[in-house]
């Protein structure tokens, strides 16, 4: 595994000099203490060519032996071609298929499932699945509500077969498209083209009902953990490590409160990276191996929720 994450740091403090918050606020709400943000000039291809090839270097593996690029994001360079080529043009993988896939938040748990299904058949021998985000390009800095909540970067996980019982054991995945417009995007797409109007009303940033996206996070990320537990017949005490979306420390205490975990055992890095999406789970596995949090062998739980509606979580012997 490999993250990247780009080295300008934004903290709360800088915040309150440009909307109406607070350090104490932040902190109290959501367990966010400060943000990467991306030069104007980086985009997510950059950051997450970056963690790939750091992924690569921690396997071992030669980039020639690539067969498969799938970057989970919400924020491509641009509609085409997609992040994932322009990422295997940047690392030369040049004998790998390539392509995004949009899960919100949830992405990097859909990514590793689809390049499961690859491996297993045996079409794909290395896969490499990106989870990476620059959404600080798209936060509105008059909204107080959501311009707090995000930060940029990237993590990756080289994904080849082994033997069980290692590797990933069991998932759970669910979305309820009904549900989408609490957490949007609304204009630039085919619904809502760009236009001057869409840009003076400011529609080219994300929009959410944070309280109404917040209950419905606590439910999905409980329920599913609680589940993909269950269904591999296993506690709460048997997992080693749980690696939730960072998205709120609120909502990562009350999904452990479901899983039966103790904190001590939920990796939690949002107080230093914000919310960055479909990057949090990676770039918090890459950062827990490099402090030995993260060992071989350990039984690992991963769960997600996001856009869409979208939902996760995965059971993973290291
Ligand atoms: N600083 C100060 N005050 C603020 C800020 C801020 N940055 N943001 C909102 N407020 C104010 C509101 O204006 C409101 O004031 P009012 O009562 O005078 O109207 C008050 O705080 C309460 O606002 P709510 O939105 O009701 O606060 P809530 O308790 O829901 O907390 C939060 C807001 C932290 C955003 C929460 O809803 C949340 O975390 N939701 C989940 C959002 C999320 O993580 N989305 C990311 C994508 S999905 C995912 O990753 C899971």
């Amino acid at each position: 595994m490999g993250m990247y994450a780009p080295p300008k740091v934004m903290t709360n403090d800088d915040f309150a000099k440009i909307v109406d918050t607070s350090d104490e606020w932040i902190t109290q709400m959501t367990g966010i203490k400060e943000r990467h943000i991306a030069e104007p000039d980086v985009s997510t291809s950059d950051l997450a060519a970056e963690a790939a090839g750091r992924a690569l270097d921690d396997a071992g593996v030669a980039v020639e032996d690539v067969d498969m690029i799938l970057v989970a994001t919400a924020t491509p360079d641009m509609f085409f071609p997609s992040t994932a080529c322009l990422v295997q043009s940047k690392i030369g993988a040049v004998n790998a298929f390539a392509y995004d896939m949009g899960a919100g938040c949830s992405g990097f748990i859909y990514g590793l499932t689809i390049a499961r299904q690859f491996v297993t058949t045996g079409f794909v021998k290395t896969a490499l699945v990106i989870g990476a985000e620059n959404l600080t390009k798209f936060m509105d800095l008059t909204d107080r509500n959501t311009c707090v909540l995000f930060g940029d970067g990237a993590g990756a996980a080289v994904i080849t077969p082994g033997d069980a019982p290692d590797g990933m054991m069991h998932q759970v995945l669910g979305s309820d498209g009904r549900l989408g417009s609490l957490l949007e995007f609304p204009a630039g797409g085919s619904r809502m083209p760009t236009t001057v109007e869409t840009v003076q009303e400011r529609l080219h940033y994300i929009k959410m009902q944070g309280r109404k996206v917040y209950v419905n996070a606590v439910k999905a990320m409980g329920d599913s953990v609680v589940r993909v537990i269950d269904e591999a017949g296993l506690t709460g005490d048997d997992v080693d490590i749980l690696f939730p979306h960072q998205a709120n420390i609120r909502i990562i205490q009350s999904v452990a409160e479901r899983a039966g975990m103790p904190m001590e055992k939920v990796y939690v890095n949002i107080d230093r990276y914000g919310n960055t999406s479909a990057a949090s789970i990676p770039i918090a596995m890459a950062e827990a191996i490099r402090e030995g949090r993260l060992e071989r062998g350990m039984l690992v739980g991963m769960v997600a929720f996001g856009a869409g509606f979208t939902w996760g979580a995965l059971l993973v012997r290291f």
